[in-house]
């Protein structure tokens, strides 16, 4: 990643840190302070980023008044994360206990449809015509329900009985995560006033940039130590998720199934890593989001050319080179 890529990141992450701070950081009450748990745990800050490069690469200077879009944002992803983080079994996440274990389940399922409200509270209180808004609220109301098919689908093919395909997983992992992406992208070009062809270039940019990311994600449960993740290392495996690795590894005759273990031990993690690698598997998987990633730039192209523009280049080999 450029150095200017990384000194932007930061700077957004701190504004976006600053306006979460103001409107959580003295939660009262259990509920909320159940809601400003997690958001207040960092994360990357990675949609928001791309709402507003989306917005400055539309229209130069739009973003100074698209703040509490960008938060809106951070608050869908982040209810997502504390119900996912239910359906996962998952106790850790942003190197903090989950929701629902530092509270309980009740209280995770209220606390992120808290977020999950306040963020379209946050979302209207952008700068904007009138119309746009509408628009970037129409969007986020079908992207939320487009991320429970997604994470719908997640679940059932853990217990489907029969194969899951790879366009499958495509289709789910578009759902569940390249459609925020999408609207992250698409709404920061609505917002700034942006036409038809930037907008809709944008969405591919996103959902495109957003598969990519979750086959990455992928990977780092597997790989990544979870000091670097933040999160529980193995879950998928544990859980018999239907990801592009367990769907791969299957298509090359190798059976994960051994693995789908609640008390599965770091050795025997160790081992399944080693025989997805030789087996070819982890290259096989990566080349596809390598194919996701170069779509999602291909999208840019009809953007005006702009530093913002090369900064959504730029972040999409982040996605698919990162470890956290
Ligand atoms: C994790 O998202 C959930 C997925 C969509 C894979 P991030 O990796 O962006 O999580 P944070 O926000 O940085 O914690
Ligand atoms: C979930 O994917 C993506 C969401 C829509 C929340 P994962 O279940 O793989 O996300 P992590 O790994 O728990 O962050
Ligand atoms: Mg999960
Ligand atoms: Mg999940
Ligand atoms: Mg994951």
């Amino acid at each position: 990643m450029s150095e200017d890529l990384k000194d932007y990141l930061e700077r957004t992450a701190e504004q976006v840190d600053l306006m979460l701070d103001r409107y959580f950081g003295d939660a009262f009450g259990e509920l909320f302070k159940a809601s400003a748990h997690l958001l207040l745990a960092g994360g990357k800050r990675l949609r928001p980023a791309v709402l507003l490069l989306s917005a400055e690469s539309v229209r130069p200077g739009s973003s100074d008044d698209l703040m509490h879009a960008a938060v809106a944002l951070e608050m869908t992803h982040t209810f997502t994360l504390i119900h996912d983080d239910i359906m996962d079994g998952d106790a850790t996440r942003r190197g903090a206990p989950t929701v629902h274990v530092k509270w309980d389940e009740p209280t995770a399922i209220l606390a992120g449809d808290v977020l999950y409200a306040k963020a379209f509270e946050f979302i209207t209180h952008a700068i904007a015509d009138d119309r746009a808004r509408v628009k970037a609220v129409a969007m986020l109301a079908r992207t939320c329900a487009e991320i429970c098919e997604g994470q719908h689908q997640d679940m059932a093919f853990e217990t489907a009985e029969r194969e899951i395909e790879g366009f499958e997983y495509i289709e789910m992992a578009g759902k569940k995560t390249g459609a925020l992406y999408a609207a992250s992208a698409a709404i920061g070009g609505i917002l700034a006033g942006g036409n038809a062809v930037q907008v809709d270039a944008l969405y591919q940019y996103g959902m495109n940039a957003g598969i990519a990311f979750q086959i990455q994600d992928d990977l780092i449960d597997l790989l990544a130590p979870p000091e670097k993740s933040g999160k529980d290392r193995g879950s998928d495996l544990r859980e018999g998720k239907q990801t592009l690795i367990a769907i791969t590894a299957r298509e090359k005759g190798l059976d994960l199934a051994q693995y789908r273990r609640s008390d599965l031990t770091p050795e025997e993690l160790d081992r399944a890593i080693a025989e997805l690698e030789e087996a070819g598997v982890v290259d096989a998987v990566r080349e596809i989001a390598e194919e996701k990633v170069a779509t999602a730039r291909r999208a840019l192209s009809v953007l005006p050319e702009c530093t913002e523009r090369q900064h959504l280049d730029d972040l999409v080999e982040f996605f698919i080179s990162r470890s956290f």
